[in-house]
């Protein structure tokens, strides 16, 4: 399966932070805010990735992330000129995916859980005739701010509506998508919606329309986290900070990731640890060497 990570938009809920800098690269307490999706589709498995960006941001994300060799992965770029919306990415990456199965990933979307990688992994390899896509839903205090999938006894999806002002049910539709093949003609068919966007919900619709959208809800051991407003921003930072200083591993650490998965071996990541020098961050690299 491949990945594709959506970091474009404006972030104008974020300004003046994101005036002149991508809302993707803000940090969130130690690390780029693009790190957390980047290594929860690592954990899934993901190494091809295509990162779609504004024109003015993308020369900050290559140097951020380079071709993604280091870490055991193979990332390319492509631009987003005008935020057309969210299904837009399966325009711009028809060729990327070019008929194969993919995760979208929101580039603000924060997602923390045990075994969530073999959760999103699984749901990818569950993908067949019967099932063409599946989204996970998380139960929100405030389901008016996000896409509210409607769910029946069973679990099955029923309808699924974009920033409802009357919500049918208490699960948000996260920012982490799996399709087959098929989502590049679903998002080639849809017309902006009413605020004048290619709306995922739509796309996630053509799935539904066709009985073949599965839902996985992830359940209340699971953090979801967005950041579009300063205050999510800093929950957000505050989460990661807690549970580093206590358990003294950090979440989302591309590099740690692409070890433990095998992607590079322990030269490689003292490699990694000696390029950062003096910096905390490459004193935690060198650390898992010797405690793993
Ligand atoms: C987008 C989607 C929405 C989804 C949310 C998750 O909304 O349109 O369906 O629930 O991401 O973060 P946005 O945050 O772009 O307003």
């Amino acid at each position: 399966m491949k990945g594709i990570i959506l970091a474009g938009g404006a972030g104008s809920r974020l300004h003046p932070m994101t005036t002149a800098v991508s809302k993707q690269l803000m940090p969130v307490y130690d690390k780029p805010l693009i790190y957390y999706p980047l290594t929860t589709l690592m954990l899934a498995g993901v190494r091809e990735v295509l990162i779609i960006t504004t024109p003015r941001d993308q020369p900050a994300f290559r140097a951020l992330l380079g071709d993604g060799r280091r870490w055991g992965l193979d990332l390319s770029f492509a631009v987003q000129d005008e935020p057309r919306g969210l299904a837009d990415a399966y325009r711009i990456g028809a060729d990327f995916v070019d008929g194969g199965p993919s995760a979208l990933i929101l580039g603000d979307n924060l997602f923390h859980g045990h075994e969530a990688g073999r959760v999103f992994a699984q749901a990818g390899r569950s993908l067949d005739a019967r099932r063409g896509a599946v989204v996970f839903a998380y139960r929100v205090s405030d389901p008016r701010r996000y896409g509210v999938v409607e769910l029946d006894g069973q679990g099955r999806a029923l309808t699924i509506e974009e920033k409802p002002s009357n919500p049918r049910s208490p699960w948000a539709v996260t920012g982490l998508y799996i399709f087959d093949g098929q989502a590049p003609a679903i998002a080639a068919s849809l017309r902006p919606s009413a605020r004048g966007e290619l709306e995922i919900t739509d796309l996630i619709s053509g799935y539904l329309e066709q009985g073949r959208l599965g839902v996985e809800r992830l359940g209340r051991g699971f953090a979801w986290l967005d950041t579009g407003t300063p205050d999510s921003l800093l929950d957000a930072a505050t989460f990661v900070r807690t549970l580093e200083q206590r358990q003294g591993f950090k979440i989302a650490c591309p590099e740690e990731v692409a070890w433990r998965m095998g992607w590079i071996d322990d030269a490689q990541l003292a490699r990694l640890a000696d390029s950062f020098g003096g910096a905390d961050y490459g004193a935690y690299l060198r650390g898992l060497l010797t405690a793993g």
